[in-house]
């Protein structure tokens, strides 16, 4: 029995052809498209990745698919990545695999950005998922004050007991807004706090999203801002 992750997965990668420059996202769903990749690469299909995270390049490296960095190109044909959560707009919350960073920058420099949820990331309103806020470790303390200060209730990311390290040296703060309205705006408001490297909301970056709910596949576009 596939699973919804494994199904949406599958049918992203039937969008990448030879020759493209592909964006590889992070977490459990975008997995299984990186290891399709992988058995794709075997088969001939000749792909260029670029991974958003250390344990994507690791896995990528892993199937054998050839990587390459932003030394070597200014765009990306297509990224296939995950999210936390989505709405109707094709906005999303993303993070929750500590990638937000990454992520960003390979989605905006992305021609196509698709993304694979199952059933339920599908949301109404944004903000079920605390929304991971990406910042330096120097004065954490006065960025969890202010985001307080902005009505949300943050709350530093531990791993083992520790405040999580990105791939980038951050720290992250999970900050639950309950529902986002204006996303833009507070996407904005966010990465003006000094000390804020990026936050999760990534507004206008998604141009397909392919939602697998049971044995349904939902595939919804829209033009990338
Ligand atoms: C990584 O930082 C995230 O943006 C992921 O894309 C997101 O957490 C989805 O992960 P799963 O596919 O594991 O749910």
């Amino acid at each position: 029995m596939i699973s919804e992750k494994q199904r949406a997965a599958e049918a992203a990668v039937e969008y990448v052809k030879d020759g493209m420059i592909v964006g590889l996202g992070t977490g459990s769903t975008t997995e299984f498209a990186v290891r399709k990749l992988g058995e794709m690469v075997r088969d001939g299909l000749a792909i260029r990745g670029i991974p958003t995270s250390d344990v994507t390049k690791k896995l990528a490296e892993d199937e054998g698919i050839p990587l390459i960095d932003f030394s070597e190109t200014m765009y990306i044909d297509l990224t296939i990545d995950g999210a936390d959560e989505i709405d109707a707009d094709l906005n999303m919350i993303k993070g929750g695999g500590a990638a937000l960073l990454r992520e960003k920058i390979v989605a905006s420099a992305s021609r196509a950005e698709i993304i694979i949820v199952s059933g339920q990331k599908y949301v109404k309103q944004l903000g079920g998922f605390p929304l991971p806020v990406e910042v330096i470790p120097f004065g954490w303390q006065v960025i969890f004050n202010e985001l307080e200060t902005l009505g949300g209730s943050p709350d530093l990311r531990l791993k083992q007991g520790q405040p999580l390290l990105t791939d980038q040296g951050n720290f992250i703060i999970d900050c639950r807004f309950r529902q986002i309205i204006a996303a833009t705006q507070l996407e904005q408001r966010l990465n003006m706090i000094p000390g804020v490297v990026e936050n999760g909301l990534f507004i206008g970056l998604c141009s397909r999203m392919i939602l697998a709910d049971g044995e349904k596949i939902v595939v919804r576009e829209r033009k990338k801002r």
